[in-house]
């Protein structure tokens, strides 16, 4: 089972994040072409891509003993779904949460797409390098990212939730490495 959760963890999870954080770009193009002119922001742009557009959005657990939480009884053994991708929208924690804002002031406010407390996602450190490794290089070379079509997207109820087909069109700018 945890060679299964890591192979499965491992890279389902990150290439929907990368689609959903594409496609929520792709929206957003003042957004892209601020990240491709300052590529040191991100981290920030995965923070707030995967707190604005996560491709998990609930994590899972089993209520040990009777939990009463605002006046309602959970009792022991009662599956619990807290929903985390509400919890990123939360307006204690964040200003302004509908808007997304990659140079979002303060930075580093902690999104829960990774999930929180002992279950806290083993592969965090690795998504979050993969993901601030291709995005502004992506950035920089399709800076014109459109999408050309109709996307499609998984279901809302996936446990894993991306595009399942997202069609775009770019002008490839060279590299400058
Ligand atoms: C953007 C990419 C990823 C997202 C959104 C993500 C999300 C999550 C979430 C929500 C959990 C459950 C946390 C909780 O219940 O509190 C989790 C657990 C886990 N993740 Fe990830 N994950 C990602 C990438 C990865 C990678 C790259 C690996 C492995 C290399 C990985 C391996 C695992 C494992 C093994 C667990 C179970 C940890 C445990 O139960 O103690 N994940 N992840």
């Amino acid at each position: 089972m945890m060679v299964d959760a890591v192979i499965i963890g491992g890279t389902d999870t990150t290439r929907n994040q990368l689609g959903c954080t594409i496609g929520l770009f792709t929206e957003h193009p003042d957004q892209w072409k601020l990240l491709a002119a300052q590529p040191d922001l991100a981290p920030q742009a995965v923070e707030e891509s995967m707190r604005y557009f996560g491709a998990i959005r609930a994590t899972i657990r089993f209520a040990t003993e009777d939990i009463v939480y605002r006046d309602t009884l959970f009792p022991a053994g009662t599956m619990i779904m807290p929903s985390t991708a509400t919890a990123n929208r939360d307006t204690d924690v964040f200003d302004d949460p509908a808007t997304f804002d990659i140079t979002r002031d303060p930075p580093g406010q902690p999104q829960l797409t990774f999930g929180s407390g002992i279950h806290y996602c083993l592969g965090a450190a690795l998504a979050r390098a993969e993901l601030q490794e291709a995005l502004p290089i992506i950035a920089q070379r399709m800076p014109d990212i459109a999408v050309d079509g109709v996307a499609e997207w998984k279901p809302s109820t996936a446990a894993i939730f991306g595009p399942s087909h997202l069609p775009v069109t770019f002008t490839p700018a060279s590299s400058n490495d």
